[in-house]
């Protein structure tokens, strides 16, 4: 991979599996012992907020504890010492690539550490519990959410995803099952604006037919191992 100076990655559960977070979609994950329809939709929220709380809770709560792993630290080596311009685009709500280090970081489905308030529209540091309906540190109304994006909902900062993806080089996809859109989309968006496409991922994606080149395993081995190649050409 030569002549490349503009970098998009996206991430998903699988950079943080090894973590010990859990992921979505394969075996005993949380689409497993969850309906997306129960706990992560708008409709949810308003049929039963105590459900949806309550599940945000627990996954804040697991997350504080885990640690980031070997991909989350190489991807932060190659944002600090990558010459050109640099995105991770994250599906994760977690923060192990900001914990690790990385700077260049956007959550297109929002983050745990912070809440959001739907009366305010402020999104105040967060690291407790919501259950209890606490008031939102800006304006004191008891109307604070998780700051995460749920299907039926528009991912945050599409202009700016879209606009790194006009100029990417190369687009890595790393731990994701291209499973839900817009994101599984992006890979094609990247080659159509002439991207070369890689795929970093325990098997073979959804989308895997679609990227120039798939390596596959677990991202702790598979991630700094080409980290170390990017870097070497940089
Ligand atoms: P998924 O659970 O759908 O997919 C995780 C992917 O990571 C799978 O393809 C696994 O094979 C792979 N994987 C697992 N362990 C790995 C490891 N150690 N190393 C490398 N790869 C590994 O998670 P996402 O694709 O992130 O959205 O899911 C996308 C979105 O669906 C999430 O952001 C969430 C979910 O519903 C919302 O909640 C809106």
């Amino acid at each position: 991979m030569t002549n490349i100076r503009n970098i998009v990655i996206l991430t998903g559960a699988g950079v943080s599996a090894e973590s010990g977070i859990d992921t979505f979609r394969t075996a005993g994950g949380l689409w497993e012992r969850y309906k997306p329809e129960d706990v992560a939709t708008p409709e949810a929220f308003a049929r039963d907020p105590d459900l949806v709380l309550a599940f945000y809770d627990m996954r804040r709560a697991a997350i504080r504890e885990k640690q980031p792993n070997l991909a989350h630290e190489a991807l932060a080596r190659l944002d600090a010492e990558w010459p050109g311009e640099l995105l991770i685009v994250t599906q994760n709500v977690d923060d192990l690539h900001e914990r690790a280090g990385a700077r260049r970081v956007l959550h297109m489905h929002g983050q745990h550490h912070t809440a959001w308030c739907t009366a305010c529209d402020s999104r105040p540091a967060w690291s407790g519990p919501l259950i209890h309906r606490p008031p939102c540190p800006e304006c004191g109304e008891a109307a604070l959410r998780p700051d995460v994006v749920w299907f039926g909902e528009m991912p945050y900062r599409m202009e700016e995803i879209a606009a790194a993806l006009h100029e990417a080089d190369l687009f890595v996809s790393i731990g994701t099952s291209g499973a839900v859109y817009p994101a599984a989309g992006f890979v094609r968006n990247a080659r159509e604006l002439g991207a070369a496409t890689l795929e970093l991922n325990l098997e073979p994606s959804q989308g895997s037919r679609w990227f120039d080149e798939a390596r596959h395993g677990p991202a702790s081995e598979i991630v700094p191992a080409w980290v170390d190649e990017m870097l070497a050409l940089a």
